[in-house]
This record gives structure tokens, C-alpha cells and sequence, in this order.
């Protein structure tokens, strides 16, 4: 399956929910005075979540560009080293405001991938936030999760704020098992930073606005905001365990290695060019588009 099947497959399916779809916001963000970059799909809905915007839909879906470059969600120390990170990347995203909660956000999370995309649930891995006796119970009682494949996990993994400010709340992870010949170990164990298991979906059940001064106030009303990496989910379904195998990086990197003459695919530098040529150029052409791309 291609990136781009992926993507209309993840739109459509939600789309037949009840959610709208939405275009991809500008990568440079109108409604933020506090981000460089649009880093998540929920950005463009921070003002709808925390009640100040209103919407004629109370269900979204996006596939959202997004630069990881500094700030809070920085990856770029890790881009070309890993299988996973990248500085631009497309999120996608299903969005509730007030309208359903944790149960229906998990429960399509796990249709889309076991049913819609196929993927088998013993090679899937859920954590959720310590405190959250709710979400688990969801997973393990109602969804009939193997608990052998479940984490509970700190605030540091599974409680999402976009920043030092704005709305954020308590999150459960998806996690696909790349197989034993990766290395790396589940979720919480001491080598989780392997490539082995790889977050793929994040489930962020938002609940609170935090405020400059650290404290937390409640939402109008309890909402969802998910994200799965469109690189990642393509690794998975094109039976690879890099994000730099799949089809969007293929030529890219084909290309980068005529230019410059190094012959290796797998070469940490040629990876990183291609990941910064897909930065500058969305980051330039969404700059000079960027209220075509509002629009
Ligand atoms: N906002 C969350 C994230 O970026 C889920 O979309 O991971």
C-alpha cells in the first residue's frame, strides 16, 4: 500500500464517522504566537479546544505537515539516526471537540488498524498514562487486550502538552513490534529507545489548558486529538523497518546518492539530507502559499 493510499484510506475512514476532513494548516502557524512551526495535527484546533473558536463540526480528521526542528517535540539530534524521526513528517489526526471521548477514540484506533489496515494484534503494544484506570480498563476489559502487551507509563510518555501553554492531557500509545531482529524492547523497559517497537498512533485525551504559571484548569469540554505518523504507518505496511525504505524517500534518496556519489542507501547522511530537502522545501513552498494553504 502506498503513502498516499494510506493517507486517503485514514481520511475516508473517518470521513464515513462523521468527521470532517480538514485541510493541512500552514506549516508556520496563524493562531500561535508560542510555535515556530506547526508541530502536530491539533494545532490549527487549539483555539476550538480550548473553547474560545467555534466550529460547524464537532469531529475533524486531517493529514497534517508538520517541522519537528526545536522547542518542546524536537527531534532533530535523532533525524538519519533512527528508523523513526524525522523533522518533517505528516500527522494523522482524528479530532473531537466535546463530542465522543476515550472510549470511541480507541475503539476506532483499534478497527482502523486491526480491520481497515489489517495488522495483526499480537504485533501491537498499547501503554497508557499511570493515573488513567479508565483508558485501561477500556483496552483490557471492553477491547480484550492481551495485558502481556500493555503499559502503564509516566507523565514524562503518556501525558501530552503541545507546550508550555495550551490544551493537554493524559495519552495512550499504539506501538508496532518490528520483530526480534530489530533491536530494541517494549515500552518502559530500559531499551526502549531501539527501533524494535515503534510508536505509531497517540491518543491524547485532552482534559486540561495549562497555564504559564504550570497550573492546569479543565476544558469546556473533555475532547480527542490523535496522531499517527503517515511514515511510520507506511514502514508497517510496506513490510520494512525503516521510515527511509518507504516509498515517499526511495527516489530521494536514489537521487541524493547520484549527486553525491555514495553509494549506500543506508548512509546516516544521505538520510538526513533527504529529511531537511522535504523541511526547506514544504517549509518554502507553504510559506509562499501559505493562505492558499489556510484556505
Ligand atoms: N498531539 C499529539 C501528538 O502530537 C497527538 O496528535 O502526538
Amino acid at each position: 500500500m502506498t503513502s498516499s493510499e494510506i493517507r486517503q484510506k485514514f481520511l475516508d475512514f473517518f470521513a464515513s464517522r462523521g468527521h470532517q476532513i480538514v485541510p493541512s494548516s500552514s506549516l508556520v502557524p496563524g493562531n500561535d504566537p508560542t510555535l515556530l512551526f506547526t508541530n502536530a495535527g491539533m494545532v490549527q484546533f487549539k483555539d476550538t479546544f480550548l473553547g474560545d473558536e467555534q466550529r460547524d463540526y464537532n469531529r475533524a480528521t486531517s493529514s497534517q505537515r508538520c517541522v519537528r526542528a526545536g522547542g518542546k517535540h524536537n527531534d532533530l539530534e535523532n533525524v538519519g539516526y533512527t528508523a523513526r524521526h524525522h523533522t518533517f513528517f505528516e500527522m494523522l489526526g482524528n479530532f473531537s471537540f466535546g463530542d465522543y471521548f476515550k472510549r470511541d477514540a480507541i475503539k476506532y484506533a483499534w478497527e482502523f488498524l486491526t480491520v481497515e489496515l489489517g495488522l495483526p494484534a499480537e504485533k501491537l503494544w498499547i501503554t497508557v498514562f499511570e493515573d488513567d484506570s479508565e483508558a485501561e480498563s477500556i483496552w483490557l476489559e471492553e477491547m480484550k487486550i492481551d495485558p502481556s502487551r500493555f503499559s502503564r507509563l509516566g507523565e514524562k510518555d503518556n501525558f501530552w502538552s503541545m507546550g508550555d501553554t495550551g490544551p493537554c492531557g493524559p495519552c495512550s500509545e499504539i506501538f508496532y513490534d518490528h520483530g526480534e531482529d530489530v533491536p530494541g524492547g517494549p515500552p518502559g523497559s530500559p531499551d526502549e529507545d531501539g527501533d524494535r517497537y515503534i510508536e505509531i498512533w497517540n491518543l491524547v485525551f485532552m482534559q486540561y489548558e495549562k497555564k504559564a504559571d504550570g497550573s492546569m484548569t479543565p476544558l469546556p469540554k473533555p475532547s480527542v486529538d490523535t496522531g499517527a505518523g503517515l511514515e511510520r504507518v507506511a514502514a508497517v505496511m510496506q513490510n520494512v523497518h525503516s521510515n527511509y525504505e518507504i516509498d515517499l524517500f526511495q527516489d530521494l534518496l536514489k537521487a541524493i546518492s547520484t549527486i553525491t556519489g555514495v553509494d549506500d542507501l543506508n548512509n546516516n547522511s544521505l538520510k538526513v539530507i533527504a529529511d531537511h530537502i522535504r523541511s526547506c522545501s514544504f517549509l518554502i513552498c507553504l510559506l509562499y502559499t501559505s493562505d492558499a494553504a489556510d484556505e
